[in-house]
């Protein structure tokens, strides 16, 4: 739960000014079209881009943005899907997705998002109503790494999928972004909470999987400790990616890594990060 509260508080303060810094638009547009590109990928049965074409309920396309921020997600596979829940931790990100939606005339049956996080302990109790129930697709952008247990959250979200329904992350991948000249020398971070310190400690590294983050240790340590505070891992490799799908259920699993490198400026420090997609589908009940 601390991490939970963390990432609250650092986003509800990030709100105004997320989507504001220049390097941002550029990273929006690369992982719009890269999310657009790999429509055929990830699988869903998408909607027919025509709007509004008398859409039976057979055609409903069913798009859960979790952890959506202030809907980047949600607006790149806005135009295939046809209505979007987000939901996320930060009562202010919960309400800029929502008014940006408005402000564009977006009808709120259509997309709206509310405050939650699926992965407490009691929040099988959270968010019960069958509306948050039985997504065609579950995508989450730029989240995992800031969650706590990421087996338990992708249980979560697969509860949340329809069968056939897909889960779709995008996040960092370890390592491959890695400049030659930081090969060595430096190691992954492994977070376990905000009042923990800050170590590198290199026997978490062989229990979790995590090392050799892209991130060079000096552009780490001079990151805000709010952010730093807010994430449980810089990176993840796609072996343990593969663990947590299949360990949560999901078959079909597939991970692409997308050539173009993200550029990223926090505090004065810039960084690349070399993003991933994966997904795996929630098995489709075999009569028996
Ligand atoms: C880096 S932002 C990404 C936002 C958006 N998906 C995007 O791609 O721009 C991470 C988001 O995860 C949310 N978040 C972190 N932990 C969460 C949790 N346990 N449940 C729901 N949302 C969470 C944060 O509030 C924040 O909006």
């Amino acid at each position: 739960m601390a991490l939970a509260e963390a990432n609250r508080k650092f986003f509800d303060s990030l709100t105004d000014t997320y989507d504001d810094a220049p390097w941002r638009a550029k990273a929006i547009t690369q992982i719009t079209d890269a999310v657009r590109e790999h429509l055929n990928w990830i699988g869903v049965n998408w909607a027919k881009p025509e709007p509004n074409a008398g859409v039976e309920e057979a055609e409903k396309v069913r798009l859960l943005d979790y952890a959506c921020g202030t809907g980047l997600i949600s607006r790149a596979l806005g135009p295939y899907v046809t209505t979007t829940t987000g939901i996320d931790i930060s009562p202010n990100m919960v309400s800029a997705f929502n008014k940006r939606a408005t402000d564009v005339g977006i009808p709120q049956s259509q997309v709206s998002a509310v405050v939650g996080n699926l992965f407490t302990p009691e929040s099988s109790d959270a968010l019960a109503e069958p509306e948050y129930f039985n997504f065609d697709i579950v995508a989450v952008g730029s989240a995992y790494h800031h969650f706590e247990d990421v087996t338990l959250a992708t249980k979560r979200l697969v509860e949340r999928l329809k069968p056939g329904g897909v889960l779709f992350i995008i996040d960092f991948i370890q390592g491959a972004g890695m400049d030659h000249s930081h090969e060595h020398g430096h190691h992954g971070y492994v977070h376990h909470g905000p009042n923990n310190d800050h170590g590198h400690g290199h026997a978490h590294h062989a229990h979790h999987g995590y090392s050799h983050t892209d991130i060079p240790e000096d552009v780490l340590k001079e990151l805000p400790k709010e952010m730093i505070d807010s994430i449980k891992v810089t990176d993840f490799d796609e072996a343990h990616v593969r663990a947590f799908f299949e360990e949560a259920g999901l078959v079909e699993f597939a991970i692409s890594v997308l050539d173009e490198k993200l550029y990223m400026e926090y505090s004065g420090r810039s960084m690349e990060r070399t993003v991933f997609f994966a997904k795996g589908m929630k098995p489709v009940a075999q009569d028996i």
